[in-house]
């Protein structure tokens, strides 16, 4: 876990407001017809032309999936995560989830949010919204002093109550110095627990949310991870600095 310096906040801060911008200009793009392998060459020039570094594409786990191949993860319904751009056309009624990260002045920030492609049915917008006000609560319990935790027994016990099911096997993690640093932020858990966190840290919240069962699976691709019942999935996420008295959200739109 790294703290953060108030040159590096500096850095931080300014790489988060340009991400926000690229993804809302990728955003906007995102619609029936367009295939996402567009919208990656997009995100990549995007990031280029504001003198970032694409932090995906490149990036290894470790194991045995080589490293990612594209600047933007696009993971269509059943996708949860870290779909890889293909020549797959988005059509009405999908919900898509847009991740990006990169790195600036050397330092990273991380962002996703899921849209609709024209109309979706009621549930699937019900299933966005909720998973984006999950984020918003994870992210309220976020100030100094407070644990990992609180965050996730805060979003798990919002998306339960709402009727919907709280991935397990991703997280959310410590960020800047790296595309993931200590501490693993779960999107679930029991407050009071896990690591304190403290002032000038910076981490990603990215709760995952299913319409069905939470069991996910990692796709023979290596990369993708889908829903094992096959039903429709939702991921937000929002880089931000911990501070004395709250949250600090970087990659805000
Ligand atoms: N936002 C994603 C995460 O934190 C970034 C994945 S890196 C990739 O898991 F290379 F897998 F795309
Ligand atoms: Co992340």
């Amino acid at each position: 876990m790294t703290i953060k310096t108030t040159e590096e906040l500096k850095n931080l801060r300014e790489g988060g407001r340009i991400l926000a911008a690229i993804l809302k200009e990728i955003k906007a793009k995102a619609r029936a017809g367009i295939k996402t392998i567009e919208l990656d060459k997009l995100a990549e020039s995007l990031i280029l032309d504001a003198k970032g570094v694409p932090s995906f594409k490149g990036y290894s786990a470790g194991g045995s999936s080589g490293s990612y191949p594209a600047s933007l993860c696009v993971s269509i319904n059943d996708e949860v995560v870290h779909g890889i751009p293909t020549a797959r056309e988005l059509k009405d009624g999908d919900i898509v989830g847009l991740d990006i990260g990169m790195k600036y002045k050397g330092l990273f920030t991380d962002m996703a949010e899921t849209i609709e492609i024209g109309k979706v049915n009621e549930k699937l917008f019900r299933l966005i919204e909720i998973t984006r006000k999950s984020l918003e609560i994870g992210i309220k319990q976020v100030r100094a002093g407070a644990r990992v935790g609180d965050i996730g027994h805060a979003i798990q016990k919002f998306v339960e109550a709402s009727g919907f099911g709280v991935v397990h096997e991703l997280v959310g993690h410590g960020v800047g110095k790296k595309v993931h640093e200590d501490p693993e932020i779960p999107n679930w858990g029991r407050a009071g627990t896990g690591t304190e966190l403290k002032e000038n840290m910076v981490i990603a919240i990215e709760p995952m949310v299913t319409l069905g069962s939470p069991e996910v699976f990692l796709d023979k691709d290596g990369w993708t991870w889908k829903t094992c019942d096959g039903k429709p999935a939702a991921h937000f996420e929002h880089t931000m600095v911990v501070t004395k008295d709250g949250p600090e959200v970087l990659t805000k739109i």
